[in-house]
């Protein structure tokens, strides 16, 4: 008995369980009615009363050893039955999350595909800009109150651009016509916030200069545009404007209709939605940045693409789209 006993303790101590199934293994072995344990023990009752003292306690304290052992390895294989829950060894494994583009940029990514397949080229200009660039080169002049249409930011004596339209005097200085180029970018306004209206956004800048352009140029180019991104069947119409750096200029709506709530809550009952400023390039901007305006002449155009998203996705407050809540980004993974 004292042997068996022995023998039993020995290979417990020896014991290695890598598995679940090696652990049934050992639970079938060892701990079940048929198994080394209760074979001991039912040895244990055909000893003398008189020796049963002797055995009784090694015999009882084998057992609780084989019962830790038997609970500690099951932890390691069944979490279920652990009362150690920091960690699941049966959880699936998560497939990796991938992240997704802001839905700015995907619509920024739109327009532009679409202005590169009519050859347009990428251009990017600075944020912080000075008052040359942002103003005085495209013909606002010093006291002129269209300084004030744009509620401007001030950092020193330089300003937050407060459209992208610095960025057509940037080029044309740097470089020679023909230009045929998009300029997308933040800018900053300093506007009340609201759904409608936040103190920056984002626009995108489009410049063509070349020998002979003309308005019906620029109807052409900004109507196949909208027809791509809205829709063939989509209307436009070009309402005269003003900006400073254009003449004639224009705004060009489309048509959202009055038919739903969110239709004439957008277009204020009128069914006309503004989506861009456009115009042909004032020949006192092509002068200011050396242009001869006896060859050249051309369009430009902004429009806001905040604006453009809010259309595309039907997204009713501006905010939104820069709370960084993932519940509303993640509804455009996948998108581009
Ligand atoms: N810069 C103008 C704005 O921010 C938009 C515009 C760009 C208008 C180019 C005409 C030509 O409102």
């Amino acid at each position: 008995m004292k042997s068996a006993i022995e023998e039993l303790e020995k290979m417990l101590d020896s014991m290695k369980i890598e598995t679940a199934e090696e652990l049934e293994e050992f639970r079938i072995n060892f701990l079940s009615k048929k198994g080394k344990l209760a074979d001991l023990v039912q040895q244990f009752r055909s000893v003398p009363p008189a020796k049963k003292k002797e055995f009784g306690k090694p015999l009882n304290e084998l057992k609780n050893k084989f019962d830790a052992f038997f609970t500690e390895s099951q932890k390691l294989f069944n979490s279920t039955s652990s009362e150690d829950t920091s960690f699941d060894f049966n959880l699936p494994l998560n497939a990796r999350e991938y992240g997704s583009l802001h839905p700015i940029k995907i619509v920024e990514s739109k327009i532009y595909d679409i202005f590169h397949s009519m050859g347009f080229d990428l251009r990017e200009g600075p944020e912080i800009e000075d008052d040359w660039h942002n103003f005085t080169a495209l013909n606002f002049e010093e006291e002129h109150p269209a300084r004030d249409m744009q509620d401007t930011f001030f950092v020193g004596k330089k300003v937050l651009r407060t459209h992208t339209s610095s960025v057509q005097i940037r080029e044309m200085e740097n470089g020679k016509p023909p230009f045929r180029i998009v300029m997308p970018g933040r800018v900053f306004r300093n506007e009340a916030i609201s759904s409608r209206s936040n103190c920056f956004f984002h626009q995108i800048e489009g410049l063509y200069i070349d020998k002979n352009v003309s308005f019906a140029d620029l109807k052409y180019t900004l109507y196949s545009f909208v027809q791509q991104f809205f829709g063939e069947e989509t209307k436009v119409r070009f309402r005269s404007s003003y900006f400073p750096f254009t003449e004639p200029s224009a705004e060009m709506d489309i048509w959202a209709g009055t038919d739903t709530e969110d239709a004439r809550r957008l277009t204020k009952g009128t069914g006309w939605l503004e989506v861009m400023g456009c115009g042909m390039v004032h020949p006192n901007v092509l002068t200011n940045c050396n242009i001869d305006t006896e060859e050249y002449s051309g369009f430009a155009f902004g429009m806001g693409i905040d604006r453009m998203t809010m259309l595309k996705y039907n997204i009713g407050d501006i905010r939104d789209l820069f709370n960084n809540d993932t519940r509303f980004l993640k509804q455009f993974s996948g998108q581009l």
